[in-house]
């Protein structure tokens, strides 16, 4: 790549053990199957499917409170470097960037090292004074990731947006915050992305609707492990599923067996009853006072929130604590 404001970061994430990753899955009790082998070629379109279904509120909030930000108050000498976590593509950077004034620099961290270089040249040549350094990294990676090397100068903006910190375990989320607090230090900012607790008929048909791209997409996983891993599940032989739970204030997705089935992989057989889940993901909503704890336990604190009229979302700006 020749844009001379490019740099590109390869922290080649070993190649997912797709294999091993189901058969253990479906070995466990109960069973279960990341989302994240949802998303081949076909499942990103129905991904996006689902960001235009009229009941998925999430995607279509968040960029209309994105382009209404108004300016964001980053009170630095230096200018200021966004790091966006999930960024394969600049989308929602792109909207961000009039918001904030002096931006020298862009890292985008994602897994999808192709559609992350691929974007990053693209919004490099479109913006010859910006900084683009694209990082190819899973969460595991950023730990040991020499962030202040390459922020050096520059005045940190964490941007995690997509409500994706709901879609993580306490631990995960624990382990997470730790290192957003790393990279943005006592002088830097986090912009975060949160699904605001709001009735329950709003939140479920947004994980199960009426045109069936949710459903599509969860099943997906059921198809790539038939084409790519030899295996003979039957789609037509699963619903998608998914519940509320009031207690933990989250989406609970699951695939369920319609009926009690063998399904066969790779020499195993896997035995389902009728009625029997696959855990796929949870997707917690907030209240504010969840924000505020969850932030503070990692010593940082709101100064800014950004909501829409029905305050179904937030992006919410956050610092170090004194
Ligand atoms: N990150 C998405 C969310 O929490 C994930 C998601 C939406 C999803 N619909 C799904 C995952 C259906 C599995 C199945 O909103």
């Amino acid at each position: 790549m020749s844009n001379k404001n490019l740099k590109t970061v390869d922290l080649v994430p070993k190649a997912a053990d797709f294999l091993g990753d189901v058969v253990k899955g479906l070995s466990a009790a109960p069973k279960s199957l990341s989302p994240k082998y949802c998303y081949d070629e076909v499942g990103s379109g129905f991904f996006d499917e689902i960001c235009r279904a009229p009941e998925y509120y999430l995607t279509r909030v968040e960029t209309a409170i994105l382009d209404q930000l108004g300016t964001v108050n980053l009170p630095s000498n230096q200018p200021i470097a966004v790091v966006e976590l999930g960024g394969a593509t600049s989308d929602k950077f792109r909207r961000l960037m009039p918001h904030i004034a002096n931006v020298k620099m862009y890292m985008p961290v994602d897994i999808s090292r192709d559609v992350l270089f691929g974007d990053a040249a693209k919004l490099a040549a479109d913006h010859p004074n910006l900084e683009v350094a694209a990082v190819c990294a899973d969460y595991q990676q950023l730990a040991k990731f020499p962030w202040q090397e390459h922020l050096k100068g520059k005045t940190p903006l964490l941007f995690f947006p997509g409500s994706t910190i709901g879609n993580l375990s306490e631990e995960d989320t624990t382990a997470l915050m730790r290192i957003c607090k790393a990279i943005i230090g006592d002088s830097g900012f986090m912009l975060l992305g949160c699904d605001l607790m709001k009735p329950v008929d709003v939140i479920v048909p947004a994980y199960s609707d009426a045109g069936g791209a949710n459903a599509r997409f969860n099943l997906n996983v059921l198809r790539r492990i038939n084409l790519e891993l030899g295996g003979d599940f039957k789609s037509e032989n699963f619903r998608h599923d998914v519940q509320f739970n009031h207690e933990k204030k989250q989406i609970d997705i699951h695939l369920v067996s319609k009926v009690a089935q063998d399904v066969h992989l790779a020499g195993h057989t896997f035995h389902f009853k009728e009625g029997e889940g696959i855990y796929a993901e949870s997707s917690r909503k907030f209240d504010r006072a969840d924000i505020e704890k969850l932030t503070a336990a990692h010593g940082l604190k709101p100064v800014t929130w950004w909501t829409d009229p029905k305050e179904y979302y937030a992006l919410v700006l956050l610092k170090a604590a004194p």
